[in-house]
């Protein structure tokens, strides 16, 4: 069977879909809600895609990304699945209660990525949950080298197979296919869908552009699906010179695992006037959009991928890039388990 859940429409929008295996994390169709009361502070109509509220592990984007990696896995019939992330990582602690889920062993590598040695980044929030999911964890201090990460990842499942393991690695680095963008293009056909049955004409989609995964499966699936939207990508991690080209190279190759055309480079937008001073540090931006959508719509939004976003959001209405009036989907991506380990540093409150 291609197709299971819920997502019969889905794959019937987008065929290539089916050529993929995937694992059962659960139902993951999430509501769009109506965001009225931040939507009239900015001066748009604005929306908000719930992926926070997925049900798996306290939700997130990783999550539909996590069906098509574990699903690959589950086919490989691994019994042990690693992946690298920042210490405050969601995707680490939500691959973790995946492989919980479906029997799998989950083995962890944190990267030193944010210069802080606030002990609360160090054990609370997402680290708290590896642990509670006992996952086996391995610590990276080198921080930010992507490629050293994954040889790092590869050489932990080498030791693993000589004791007569069968371990699956989720590679991020851009030498491996971006197998999980296949839960994002099936995000943006089911966005699509719900929209239709809204009648909502919404102009522009607002995600956040870290690993690029998320925003490169949109992308292609947008494409593929002949949808005319403006797909404005928030760059969380790097800076937009370097973000563009990234996305324009994953989101070819998502499309070529979906089996459609190749990417436009126009249709790539990357935005970076929110970045500053860098990946997982707090700015004042940020901090006034975990407060306004707190205070506006009791939505929680985390420092390094959601509230940094929605800053993203918030200078693109006031730039005039997004005009007043636009009616604007926000593809809110989770993240908040991080705000105790951001205890510290948030001192607006
Ligand atoms: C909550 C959250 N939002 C957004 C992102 C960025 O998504 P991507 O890595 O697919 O670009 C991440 C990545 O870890 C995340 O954890």
């Amino acid at each position: 069977m291609p197709y299971h859940f819920d997502h019969r429409k889905e794959y019937l929008l987008l065929p290539g879909l089916g050529d993929h295996p995937r694992a059962d994390l659960g139902p993951t169709r999430t509501p769009l809600q109506r965001a009225g009361r931040l939507g009239d502070e900015l001066g748009i109509e604005l929306y908000i895609k719930r992926d926070d509220a997925q049900p798996l592990g306290m939700g997130g984007n990783k999550v539909r990304q996590l069906e098509f990696y574990l699903g690959l896995a589950q086919a490989r019939e691994a019994d042990t699945v690693l992946i690298t992330g920042a210490i405050q990582s969601n995707f680490v602690r939500l691959c973790a209660a995946a492989c919980r889920k479906l029997g799998l062993h989950p083995v962890v590598q944190l990267e030193d990525r944010v210069p802080t040695n606030d002990p609360l980044y160090q054990s609370s929030g997402n680290v708290l949950l590896d642990q509670l999911y006992g996952a086996e964890i391995h610590y990276l201090p080198e921080g930010e080298d992507e490629t050293l990460a994954d040889t790092r990842l590869d050489s932990i499942a080498q030791d693993l197979t000589k004791q007569g393991r069968n371990p699956y690695v989720v590679h991020l680095g851009t030498d491996h296919p971006p197998v999980g963008s296949l839960g994002y293009a099936l995000a943006a056909a089911e966005l699509r869908i719900q929209l239709q049955e809204q009648s909502n004409d919404a102009t522009h989609l607002v995600v956040p552009s870290g690993s690029g995964i998320t925003h490169s499966g949109i992308l292609a699936g947008v494409q593929a699906l002949n949808w005319d939207i403006s797909i404005e990508g928030i760059c969380v991690r790097r800076q937009s010179s370097l973000q563009k080209p990234r996305i324009e190279k994953r989101a070819t190759e998502a499309a070529s695992l979906l089996g459609t055309a190749s990417i436009s480079p126009d249709s790539v937008n990357t935005h970076d006037e929110v970045l500053a001073p860098g990946y997982g540090q707090m700015n004042s931006q940020v901090e006034e959009a975990i407060q306004k959508t707190a205070h506006l719509e009791g939505l929680l939004v985390d420092p390094v991928y959601s509230g940094r976003s929605m800053a993203g959001l918030i200078a693109l209405v006031r730039r005039g890039h997004i005009k007043k009036g636009s009616c604007v989907v926000f593809i809110h991506t989770g993240g908040a388990p991080a705000l105790f380990a951001y205890q510290n540093q948030m001192d607006f409150l």
